[in-house]
């Protein structure tokens, strides 16, 4: 059976996307039964929708408290019995508090071989300190940021007539296939949700 997914997103949602595609394909035993925006712009939830799968808007700005904005979002992954949660450029720096509700049940997408280049425009911070090689790298989510346990990483040469532009887009396609197949590995690892252990 897999997971029930639940996709935390922000922006243009292709990692998001290519999720979908690949357990509606088949290529994952798991489902997304769910993808969240924190951003009322995002394109992906419309990509979503046209997918057939539910959606949820949530916004900081309604809420006095990041705990009221985190319980909300909470509560609809738990309503949808949501057990694993993918963050496919979700914007927003989760609690502790959150993070341990899904302890060891969210993952993270980042654009770069961590531990190098943590934060935001990893791909521009790899560019401009001239390393000859980055990529992506998907983990655990911790309370530290881009630091949990690393669960697959794939690697892009950096060569003379790269830009910054072209090596996002580099990346970028190195993640789609990245978080498959580490989608794959923990679907080895796990089973139903539960660990096989
Ligand atoms: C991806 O490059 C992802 O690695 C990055 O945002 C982009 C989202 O693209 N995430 C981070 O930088 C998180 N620190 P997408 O919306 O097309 O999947």
């Amino acid at each position: 059976m897999g997971f029930n997914i639940g996709i935390l997103i922000s922006g243009q949602g292709s990692n998001m996307l290519n999720i979908i595609e690949a357990c509606q394909a088949n290529k994952l035993i798991s489902d997304v039964n769910l993808v969240v925006s924190n951003n009322p712009d995002a394109v992906g939830i419309k990509k979503a929708e046209k997918k057939g799968i539910k959606t949820a808007t949530i916004l900081q700005s309604n809420f006095l408290k990041k705990k009221d904005f985190e319980d909300a979002i909470n509560f609809e992954l738990k309503k949808e019995k949501i057990n694993l949660v993918c963050l496919a450029g979700f914007m927003t720096i989760l609690s502790e508090a959150f993070i341990k509700k899904w302890k060891n049940k969210i993952i993270n997408i980042h654009p770069s071989l961590l531990p190098s280049f943590k934060g935001l425009n990893a791909q521009s911070q790899a560019f401009r300190y001239g390393v000859k090689y980055t990529g992506c790298s998907v983990h655990y989510v911790d309370k530290e940021i881009d630091s949990g346990k690393i669960i697959d990483q794939e690697v892009v040469k950096i060569s003379e007539k790269d830009t910054i532009e072209s090596i996002t887009r580099k990346i970028l396609m190195k993640e789609h296939i990245l978080y498959i197949n580490a989608l794959k590995q923990l679907e080895e690892i796990y089973i139903d949700g539960q660990d096989k252990k």
